[in-house]
């Protein structure tokens, strides 16, 4: 089935109302962004002074355009928004993306309202207005007036802020984080959190939904589209403290709102809160690539002490159990360790740990039916070979024991240096989600874990809708 933003998405004509020669501004970025896109699409420059821009016919008005168009740009100032938006539906334009600020965010809610009034009973949907546009990573379309080019992968990213959604493209590219589609929402006068939601929930190319937001426009849609959505939707939700909801008036124009409020209803609609946006990318990551928990039990693997016992307390602290190792898997596991140390959960692999010890144990803990995931840790010192501990954990994965076999997860750690740290860019380019701080790692784990149990309550709703359906005949 078509979703009624799948033209916003993947436009075959786009027009740039604004486009200039000037380099310095932002229709001229958003113009040349479309064009190096690799992606095949009819371009449009709109300027009544130009006849060609960047070597495109130019147009005076988009009602001038031969043919349709499904979406456009707009990157004039404030004032003259309206005049286009009238021409655009004139041109009956399916999609339209504001990026123009001076609206509602300085307190110019009568330009919005005019907006809105001209698109009332209209089909037509609208981005914004002030927002930086979006990138789509999984078919090579910007469609944004900003920088920076995102890793292709299975992450769509919503933000409310345009500048923190631009430093995500870096961040999720330096974390090696693949993106599906990174989106600014803007003001939100028509397409909202939710509609994006939804469309995520059916996009193919999309696995995780991760949220910044400092303001909801209508909690209700908002939680149903987070409970209709059969993928984990992670939330960054700014304006916690008092000064932060100062601060959130001042940003987008919108009341942050009850904070207690916003957690449960997260909670509630099946959502997971982050504190900020490195643990959203953490979950995301580890939710992009490792099955679900489907218990809270844990193994850890370690060669060193420490690190073993921060993230014992890491995990307890975020529910989750450091269980007592099985009879079969203490034999399993005593059988490769030095004869002073036993085996305990964490396993303590000591110091010298190579290759096979750190395989042969973090195998031993997926096959125990009484760990969910395991956690394989490295700290980079005495005698520790960094390399063995990478290698071993890249051999598991490309054996795919851990997703096809065991249907457990499995997350790294690290604490080392720089020669440790270019091993973990190997460990995080080819796909594993690896942390350098127990915390991390801990809270990552967490997010597998309510991604598990919810979608253990999805599926027992639906085994007692079917009951009730069969008794019902
Ligand atoms: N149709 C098409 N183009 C028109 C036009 C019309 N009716 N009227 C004017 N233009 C042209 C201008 O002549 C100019 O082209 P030129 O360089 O060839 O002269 C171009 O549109 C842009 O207009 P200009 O007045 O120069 O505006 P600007 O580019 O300096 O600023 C915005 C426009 C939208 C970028 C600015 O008002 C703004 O809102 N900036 C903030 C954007 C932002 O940060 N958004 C949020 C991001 S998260």
């Amino acid at each position: 089935m078509v979703h009624e933003l799948d033209t916003f998405f993947k436009p075959k004509s786009i027009a740039v109302v604004g486009a200039s020669r000037d380099s310095r501004k932002i229709g001229n970025a958003a113009l040349k962004n479309i064009l190096i896109s690799d992606y095949e699409c009819k371009i449009y420059p709109i300027n009544p002074k130009e006849k060609t821009i960047l070597g495109l016919k130019c147009y005076k008005k988009v009602t001038d355009v031969p043919g349709n168009i499904d979406l456009v740009l707009i990157s004039v100032p404030a004032a003259i928004v309206a005049q286009i938006l009238k021409d655009c539906v004139k041109k009956n334009v399916k999609n339209v993306i504001i990026i123009s600020s001076g609206f509602g965010e300085i307190g110019r809610h009568d330009l919005e309202d005019e907006l809105k009034q001209i698109i009332k009973n209209k089909k037509m949907k609208i981005l914004g207005p002030n927002v930086m546009g979006y990138k789509n990573a999984s078919i090579g379309l910007d469609a944004s007036f900003v920088y920076g080019t995102p890793r292709k992968g299975n992450v769509a990213l919503i933000s409310q802020s345009g500048a923190l959604g631009i430093g995500m493209i870096y961040l999720a590219n330096n974390e090696f984080m693949g993106v599906s589609k990174i989106i600014g929402v803007g003001n939100k006068i028509n397409i909202d959190d939710d509609d994006l939601i939804n469309y995520f929930a059916q996009d193919d190319d999309t696995k995780v939904v991760g949220l910044y937001i400092e303001a909801v426009k209508n909690g209700r849609d908002f939680m149903n589209s987070i409970k209709a959505c059969d993928k984990p939707v992670l939330i960054v939700k700014a304006g916690k403290s008092k000064a932060g909801a100062r601060a959130t008036a001042s940003h987008t124009g919108s009341m942050a709102g009850s904070d207690k409020i916003y957690s449960a209803a997260i909670k509630q609609a099946g959502g997971i809160r982050c504190r900020d946006i490195v643990e959203l990318f953490d979950m995301a990551r580890a939710l992009g690539g490792q099955p679900p928990l489907k218990g809270n039990r844990i193994g850890i693997v370690t060669n060193g002490g420490g690190l073993g016992v921060l993230l014992t307390d890491a995990c307890e602290e975020n529910g989750l159990e450091i269980p007592k190792l099985s009879p079969k898997t203490y034999k399993k596991i005593d059988k490769i360790l030095p004869d002073l140390i036993n085996p305990n959960n964490p396993v303590d692999l000591s110091a010298d740990a190579g290759f096979y010890r750190y395989e042969t144990a973090t195998s031993a803990l997926l096959e125990d039916p009484n760990i969910d995931g395991v956690i394989v840790a490295s700290v980079h010192g005495g005698y520790a070979r960094p390399e063995e501990f990478t290698g071993a954990i890249l051999k598991m994965i490309r054996e795919r024991k851990l997703h096809e076999e065991y249907k457990k997860p499995i997350l790294a750690t690290w604490v080392g240096g720089k020669e440790f740290e270019d091993l973990v860019w190997d460990l995080k380019s080819a796909g594993v989600p690896i942390y350098p701080s127990a915390w991390r790692t801990a809270r990552s784990m967490l997010g597998l874990y309510l991604e598990g149990q919810r979608i253990k309550k999805e599926k027992q709703k639906k085994k007692g809708q079917q009951f009730y359906f069969k008794e019902k005949k």
